[in-house]
């Protein structure tokens, strides 16, 4: 079995290489081909991935190259995991929107949309190639922003699943909170990627859920920067990502007044990267657990055995909606759990969703339709119409500086502006 990981030279590989290494007997991996265009990453993050294997006596190869077309030859999976401009691009999305008054984050809001424009064709040339040479393989990506990346690619045709760590987060952090094993958890898990909500926690098929607020709402409601009041009275838990729309206007106060996340990240990447070139080093450090992309190989790695093993598990994925939400487009990509074969990802069905959350899923759907349409024709005008539509936006005056502001940062990434 080989894999090919384009955007290998992301400082995230050694959690990925990690979750290989430890889950050998999910996924049997012989080859592990690291893909990107950054020759000096891919020499530290290579070095540290093969020794992280050797460490936990994986029998399989890890190599690494510039050349896309030969590293992903072959491939029974891609995972695409790249970043368009890098943290320098992100330092941009985050900081511009903020002084129009709205929201500056990577995948929410109008630096998401920047980080769209940018990102879709560069994943469609990728994902065209690959399946040149691959018609059978199968993408899997966590290239952000995901919901609308994966629509772009599944539209496209290809044979793709996206991917989110937050719901295995919560799996995860809900599993420790209960005292049971992460596998006993299941998640009624419902919504867009980066715009979901928790509705049910199910051990052996009993809702867990009002326990566990009533004992753990306080501990919940910190790590995700809510007020605890606010969980109680809705009954579910939001992903991190609603506070940009619950907290909106304090979040934007709170972020003018401190470092964006994009230079703390690429300072912790500067030190990352150092201690990667250190030839004694053969396991993840722990400065690694700092970044947001927790527990993703372990879903990376389960996802890509289902699809590769046929193995029809359920995992939390970003596919086509296909009536499963049914106010919503077919065609539109939500987050929620599905049948995971050889055939893809066949969503289960879902609860009608109350009005509460129905509104901002359509909006944001809408949105995303639109953000696509920029990505793929370009265009001033779509750029507006994308950002008027965003329900963190909305207003004539900020569309219409956002729309300039977006082009002026991101000119030299996008070929039609
Ligand atoms: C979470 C999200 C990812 C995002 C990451 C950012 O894991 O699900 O989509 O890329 O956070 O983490 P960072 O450490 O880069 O801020
Ligand atoms: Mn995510």
């Amino acid at each position: 079995m080989k894999l090919a990981v384009v955007g290998g030279g992301s400082t995230y590989t050694p959690e990925l290489a990690d979750g290989f290494a430890r889950l050998h007997a999910t996924l049997p991996v012989d080859e592990l081909v690291l893909v990107d265009p950054d020759t000096d990453r891919l020499e530290r993050v290579g070095g540290l991935a093969r020794r992280i294997l050797a460490r936990q006596g994986h029998p399989g190869r890890v190599t690494w190259t510039s050349d896309l077309d030969a590293g992903t030859d072959g491939a029974d999976a891609v995972l695409l995991q790249l970043r368009v401009g890098g943290q320098g691009a992100r330092e941009q999305d985050e900081t511009w929107p903020l002084e129009c008054g709205c929201v500056g984050q990577e995948t929410t809001g109008a630096g998401g949309l920047a980080k769209a424009l940018r990102t879709v064709p560069v994943v469609l040339d990728i994902a065209e190639r690959v399946r040149r040479r691959n018609p059978q393989a199968w993408i899997v990506d966590f290239t952000n922003p995901v919901g609308i990346v994966t629509r772009a690619l599944l539209a496209a045709g290809h044979r793709a699943v996206g991917l989110c760590n937050v719901a295995i987060g919560f799996q995860r952090k809900f599993a420790g909170l209960l005292g049971v094993a992460p596998e006993d958890v299941t998640l009624e898990h419902v919504g867009l990627n980066h715009l979901t909500w928790e509705r049910a926690v199910r051990i052996g098929g009993r809702d867990v859920l009002p326990r566990l607020l009533a004992e753990h709402g306080g501990t919940i409601a910190a790590d995700l920067r809510l007020p605890r009041a606010l969980l109680d009275r809705l009954g579910v838990v939001p992903s991190y990502y609603l506070r940009y729309f619950y907290r909106h206007d304090e979040v934007v106060e709170e972020l003018r007044g401190g470092p964006s996340r994009a230079a703390q990240v690429a300072e912790m990447e500067r030190r990352l990267l150092a201690m990667y070139a250190d030839p004694g080093l053969d396991e993840k450090p722990e400065l690694l657990a700092s970044r947001g992309g927790a527990f993703y190989s372990e879903a990376a790695v389960a996802l890509t055995a289902s699809l590769l093993r046929d193995t029809g598990d359920v995992h939390v994925v970003n596919t086509f909606n296909r009536g499963t939400l049914p106010f919503l487009p077919d065609d539109a990509v939500i987050e929620v759990p599905a049948a995971v074969g050889a055939e893809g990802a066949r969503p289960l069905p879902v609860r009608p969703l109350e009005p509460l959350y129905a509104g901002l899923v359509a909006a944001v759907t809408a949105y995303e339709h639109l953000a696509l349409e920029a990505a793929l024709k370009g265009g001033r005008g779509r750029v507006f119409e994308a950002l008027l539509a965003h329900p963190l936006i909305g207003q004539y005056a900020q569309a219409e500086r956002l729309t300039d502001a977006l082009l002026a940062h991101n000119r030299e990434h996008l070929a039609w502006a």
